[in-house]
């Protein structure tokens, strides 16, 4: 992402303002916490979120533990990318998850760290993911020491999900950490049978990364900001989401909020990773973290006081390598634009949910 001067799509473009407000009710039900490569019947409490993380021992039955090279340990390592399972053989071999619902909507994050495990100071390993029989994407590690991440809102087709891990020819494919979260049916109804939504940019503009317990989800808000020319301001007040509000972005991804330092009148920023062919979903968030008592009114789109708003299109966007967004206050506006958060995913066509039970496990 950057930020230009030159705008292409106009800011406002769907906006949903409805309810009274309650805050989303926290919950770690059905979390399944994978440390891929730890050894059978071993788990630990991650420091970050008080969750506990598993062997993947019982939701696997092929691969070869390793431990990553001591070199690359270091307290700044997360304790799941200690471990891995490689796959040397089988072009395909596939996690079964078995904790899904069917046709419930459900977070996957996998994580992979090559850190030497192998000894072979590989520098290209690349192989495919896949949901099921659909193609997530291709995973390419080129720097041993760096934690590398994929994340999908996808709906599931069976009692279980399985993420697979595919075999291409330029690497063995290895995994370190695998998690599934479940999302209420209420949001990113986005994502269906027939789509899926494949994380490309999670962001906010605090300082540091926001996820479980903060997020209920387990979403990860990574900090963006600010960037030159931006100034960021903060509450420690709780925003409050409306009832139906579709995303549920948490108080603590939207308790800062990036404007314009100079009074200029324009937030600027851009997105795109120069394929014409990729559609985009776009979600901007937004609250009033200043009590303005009213006095200071922009129209045509003027966020409340610590309440959670958010503006996204009717679609995806597509055609264009990249896509410039301007927020601009409006004439008689007497207030700079301001923006809390950020989320852009993008799509993933689904093969339609035919397959049944028998279908996924042979092609397992
Ligand atoms: C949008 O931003 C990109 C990235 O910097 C820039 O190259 C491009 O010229 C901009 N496009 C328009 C139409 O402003
Ligand atoms: C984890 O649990 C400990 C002990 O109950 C608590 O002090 C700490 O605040 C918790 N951490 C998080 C991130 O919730
Ligand atoms: C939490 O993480 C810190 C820093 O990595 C480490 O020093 C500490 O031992 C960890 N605590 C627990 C309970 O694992
Ligand atoms: C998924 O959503 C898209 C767009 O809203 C819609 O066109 C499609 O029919 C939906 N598919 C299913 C299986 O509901
Ligand atoms: C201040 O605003 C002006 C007018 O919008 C803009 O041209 C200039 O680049 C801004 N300066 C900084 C430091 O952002
Ligand atoms: C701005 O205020 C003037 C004077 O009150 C009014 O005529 C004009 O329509 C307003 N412009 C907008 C965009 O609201
Ligand atoms: C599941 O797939 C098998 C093999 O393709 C097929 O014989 C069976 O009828 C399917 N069952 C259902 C419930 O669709």
């Amino acid at each position: 992402m950057g930020f230009h001067g030159q705008a292409i799509y106009a800011f406002i473009l769907h906006l949903f303002v409805s309810g009274t407000g309650v805050l989303a009710q926290s919950s770690n039900q059905g979390f399944v916490n994978l440390d891929c490569g730890l050894p059978r019947n071993e788990n630990y409490i991650d420091n970050s979120t008080n969750l506990t993380y598993y062997s993947d021992y019982e939701s696997i039955s092929t691969g070869k533990s390793y431990i990553i090279a001591t070199n690359v340990i270091s307290p700044s390592v997360p304790r799941q990318y200690e471990t891995v399972r490689s796959f040397p053989t089988g072009s395909r071999n596939c996690y079964t998850l078995e904790q899904a619902v069917q046709g419930e909507r459900y977070l996957l994050r996998a994580g992979f760290m090559y850190g030497n495990y192998d000894g072979s100071n590989s520098n290209a390993i690349l192989f495919d993911l896949h949901v099921g029989v659909n193609f997530w994407k291709t995973i390419e590690i080129t720097i041993s020491s760096y934690t590398y991440e994929a994340e999908i809102i996808t709906v599931a087709v069976a009692d279980f999900v399985s993420v697979c891990l595919i075999n291409t020819g330029r690497g063995i494919p290895f995994i370190s950490l695998l998690e599934m979260r479940p999302l209420k049916d209420s949001i990113y109804t986005l994502a269906n049978a027939s789509q899926s939504l494949d994380l490309y940019e999670r962001v906010y503009m605090g300082p540091y990364a926001v996820r479980y317990p903060s997020d209920p989800y387990d979403r990860v808000w990574q900090p963006w900001g600010p960037a030159p020319g931006w100034i960021t301001i903060s509450t420690k007040k709780s925003i409050v989401n409306y009832k139906d509000d579709e995303f549920e972005a948490p108080s603590a991804a939207l308790q800062f909020a990036a404007m314009p330092a100079n009074k200029s009148r324009e937030l600027n920023f851009d997105f795109g990773d120069g394929h014409t062919t990729t559609e985009y979903f776009f979600i901007f968030y937004f609250s009033e973290l200043v009590d303005l008592s009213g006095s200071n009114q922009a129209e045509p789109f003027s966020p409340t006081y610590l309440r959670g708003f958010y503006l996204h299109a009717n679609g995806f966007f597509t055609g264009r390598t990249s896509y410039n967004f301007s927020l601009q206050a409006t004439e008689n506006s007497t207030l700079p634009p301001i923006i809390n958060a950020i989320e852009v995913f993008t799509r993933l066509v689904s093969t339609e949910a035919t397959t049944n039970l028998s279908d996924e496990l042979l092609l397992q």
